[in-house]
């Protein structure tokens, strides 16, 4: 059996982190998990639900109820696909919300945990290298300054049509970095023994390159 291999990557949001762990799992050859995406379809089945924000036995007894997987790509919240219902905005600002409660974390990192036991995976978050997968064979830090990273999204969000000033992109992505890197648990930070890449300036495929490059 070939030999299993880990790689976390971990950053603030907006670093490119989906795109570049996609195309390094499309180039090895193994399965990227985003771990993002899982926060995004609690936060979103939590708003449609009604759920209060709160640990509370309403909470638990939705999380008791919720089942998360991915399939060939897609990301599955109790056997439908939600791969467009967690990108809005909204969303994203729910995701961070919920990122922060015990509870949701505790259920989403024991599923994170089994998926990175079986097989070989790039699995992309915040506390990846830190928590999730603390023994990971390899940890990146990957980071961009918040005004290319709110210029990235402002350029998406435009492509998709969407109507959003680059001004409230940029604040956006300013209050997500401050929840994430101030919450209480797991916040986001860069693990002690992960290499740190800035991709300020970079192309997609220059920092594929530089990630590949870091996996010897
Ligand atoms: O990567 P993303 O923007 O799709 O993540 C959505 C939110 O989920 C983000 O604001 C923080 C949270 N998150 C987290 O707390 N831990 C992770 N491992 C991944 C995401």
């Amino acid at each position: 059996m070939d030999k299993i291999i880990r790689i976390a990557i971990d950053g603030p949001s907006g670093a490119g982190k989906s795109t570049i762990a996609k195309a390094v799992a499309s180039k090895l050859g193994i399965d990227y998990i985003d771990t993002g995406a899982m926060y995004r379809a609690v936060g979103y089945k939590m708003d449609r639900d009604g759920v209060p924000f709160e640990e509370c036995e309403a909470l638990e007894k939705m999380l008791a109820e919720t089942d998360i997987d991915f399939v060939s790509g897609d990301i599955i919240l109790d056997g439908e696909i939600v791969n467009t219902l967690i990108r809005t905005p909204e969303v994203s600002m729910l995701a961070s919300k919920c990122s922060a409660l015990p509870s949701v974390r505790a259920k989403l990192v024991d599923i994170q945990r089994g998926m990175g036991s079986r097989k070989s995976v790039i699995m992309d978050g915040r506390d990846i290298g830190t928590n999730v997968l603390k023994d990971a064979e390899y940890k990146i830090y990957l980071t961009a300054s918040a005004e290319e990273r709110a210029q990235r999204r402002f350029k998406e969000l435009q492509e998709k049509g969407e109507q959003q000033s680059y001004e409230a992109v940029l604040a956006d992505i300013k209050a997500r970095d401050h929840n994430d890197m101030t919450r209480e648990l797991n916040p986001l930070r860069k693990a002690d023994d992960a290499i740190e890449l800035d991709s300020t300036g970079m192309s997609i495929e220059e920092v594929v390159d530089a990630v590949i490059s870091n996996l010897q």
